[in-house]
């Protein structure tokens, strides 16, 4: 039996395994992202710059002028770019210092508001040397006046426009929250994206009952969200021609190769590694290579989407959604 070769490829990028360390404040300083990389992750995505934070922070410093009565319209809109450029500028430096201290593929992240800005921090970031870039296009359909089509439409301009401006490789971040996820996601692939991360995250709303105020609920994810995870990339595996990353409910190294049999070339952690720490990444990759030797995989591909909806010889398993009686175990 030769040694299991973990390497893959995900956005055209080589990784040594399909473990990465998705965006969040794990991966917000050179400092951890040489942590990560001596973990022995496959690769990783910082934490988005988000364009609302920048909008957010520019109002607090024009509250704070303002309070002080240094209201000249000139220095407002010098104080604007100052407070714009600080924050892109500190995220740019991430990106080319992290390049220059790691060897793993470093993939950016934006969430932008504006469209414009899509564009300008797209260039500034493959300007800098990220290797890629991951699209945070997460928001929750609400508005009533916006209908799938409208959805739809302008999650295509922001990748056409996105595409049309750089030439690093583009992963669309999604959220479960589409109609008909496999149509969102095919529209999605035919504009060129070259990979699709399954599924970005919400903040979820509490009620705090003593203070009768709404608070944060879970931050985390738990091992029982990868179900949902794992439906969608199997169900997408093979209707999709770009790349598929899981992420959302991967805790160990079972969660991984579940992930890989239902069709993912790569899997983000974040939760789990906030749990546990660091060390989770290596018990993971050791238990793919204990399974894949068990099994007499030798490559991720000689097992990726063997349990995928096409190829498992059950495709009706990955859609089915009631507990009927013939398929429940609870009596
Ligand atoms: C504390 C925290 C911060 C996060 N920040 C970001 C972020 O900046 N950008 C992003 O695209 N996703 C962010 N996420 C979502 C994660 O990248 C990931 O998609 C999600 O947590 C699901 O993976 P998990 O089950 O391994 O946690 C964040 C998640 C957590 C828990």
């Amino acid at each position: 039996m030769k040694i299991p070769d973990l390497s893959t490829t995900y956005l055209g990028l080589q990784l040594k395994n399909p473990v990465i360390v998705g965006s969040s404040g794990l991966t917000d300083s050179v400092e951890k992202i040489i942590s990560i990389e001596a973990m022995g992750a496959g690769a990783v995505v910082l934490k988005s710059l988000f364009e609302e934070e920048i909008i957010m922070e520019m109002e607090e410093t024009i509250h704070t002028m303002t309070n002080r009565n240094f209201v000249f319209p000139e220095t407002m809109d010098y104080m604007e770019t100052i407070v714009k450029e600080d924050i892109l500028l500190n995220y740019l430096q991430l990106i080319t210092e992290a390049k220059k201290a790691v060897g793993i593929p470093v993939i950016a992240s934006i969430n932008c508001v504006s469209s414009q800005k899509w564009t300008y921090f797209a260039r500034e970031i493959e300007k800098a040397g990220a290797d890629a870039l991951e699209l945070n296009l997460f928001f929750l359909p609400s508005d009533s006046l916006r209908g799938e089509k409208e959805v739809l439409d302008s999650t295509l301009e922001i990748i056409s426009k996105v595409k049309g401006s750089v030439k690093i490789p583009i992963a669309l971040k999604i959220s479960a929250y589409q109609s008909n996820l496999i149509r969102y996601a095919q529209f999605i692939d035919q504009a060129g994206v070259e990979g699709m991360v399954l599924f970005n995250r919400s903040w979820l709303p509490d009620i705090d009952i003593s203070h009768l105020v709404i608070s944060s609920g879970f931050v985390l994810s738990s091992p029982s969200d990868l179900g949902n995870t794992l439906r969608w990339v199997s169900m997408l595996s093979g209707r999709v021609n770009c790349d598929i990353a899981a992420s959302t409910g991967i805790h160990d190294g079972a969660g991984l190769i579940k992930q890989i049999l239902a069709g993912a070339r790569a899997c983000q952690i974040v939760s789990s590694l906030y749990i546990n720490d660091l060390s989770q990444i290596g018990k993971m990759t050791d238990e793919l290579y204990q399974w894949m030797v068990e099994h007499e995989f030798r490559s991720i591909e000689s097992f990726r989407g063997r349990l995928s909806q096409s190829n498992s010889g059950n495709p009706a398993a990955w859609e089915r959604v009631q507990f009927m009686k013939h398929f429940r175990n609870f009596i």
